[in-house]
């Protein structure tokens, strides 16, 4: 899944002098079946029945909006922001809710849109959260999920690709901010000029 031709031109925006962007791991062709296999899932479980999308601030925007797109199952929007603090490449999984949704969830299917599980703490904060407020359901759809130990404690009801335990940017994911409008995922690597790299 490697195109090279299509990270022509980018590799050297807002990137940090110690990583570099790597190879595709997932290029748009491969991203547009994964969310429109995920839209096929989810219309078949709602039947007709509407959801609420609770959007993870900031990476999950852009997989929400093509996911959204592709929907026949009549949905509402919302979004919640939180933070963690870690090093820059790690979750620390001290997950705090620094922006929360203008929506009742109670009585509504909700399922929470994210990015990407890593040690899987951040949804499971958030599912906890949520889970207080009387939903009717609460699914999570997760475009990555990486292939760690333990992280499956929080099941994960629709997933795009399990991938390998490698930091990755693109599609809505970020490093320090950059990178997020890159149309597939990439790998982040170290750059070789003998700084450090990724924790
Ligand atoms: P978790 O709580 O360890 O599952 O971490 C989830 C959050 O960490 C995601 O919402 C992302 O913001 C961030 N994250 C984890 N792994 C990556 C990655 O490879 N690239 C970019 N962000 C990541
Ligand atoms: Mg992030």
């Amino acid at each position: 899944m490697n195109s090279t031709g299509e990270q022509a031109g980018r590799a050297t925006s807002a990137r940090t002098p110690s990583l570099k962007l790597g190879r595709t791991l997932i290029d748009s062709t491969a991203l547009d079946a994964g969310v429109a296999r995920i839209a096929a899932e989810l219309d078949r479980d709602q039947a007709g029945r509407p959801a609420l999308l609770v959007g993870i601030l900031k990476g999950s925007v852009f997989f929400l909006c093509d996911l959204a797109k592709r929907l026949k199952t009549p949905v509402s929007l919302d979004f919640l922001q939180v933070s963690s603090y870690g090093s820059e490449t790690k979750s620390s999984g001290n997950v705090r809710l620094v922006r929360d949704l203008t929506t009742d969830v109670a009585g509504k299917d909700v399922i929470i849109v994210e990015d990407i599980v890593d040690t899987g703490r951040t949804l499971s904060k958030i599912k906890e959260i949520l889970g207080t407020r009387h939903p009717k359901s609460v699914k999570i759809c997760a475009l990555l999920q990486k292939q760690i130990p333990g992280n499956d404690d929080v099941p994960v009801d629709y997933l795009g690709f399990s991938i390998e335990d490698v930091f990755v940017v693109g599609y809505g994911l970020d490093h320090a901010e950059a990178y997020r409008n890159l149309p597939y995922i990439a790998v982040l690597e170290p750059d070789g000029d003998g700084s450090e790299g990724p924790a």
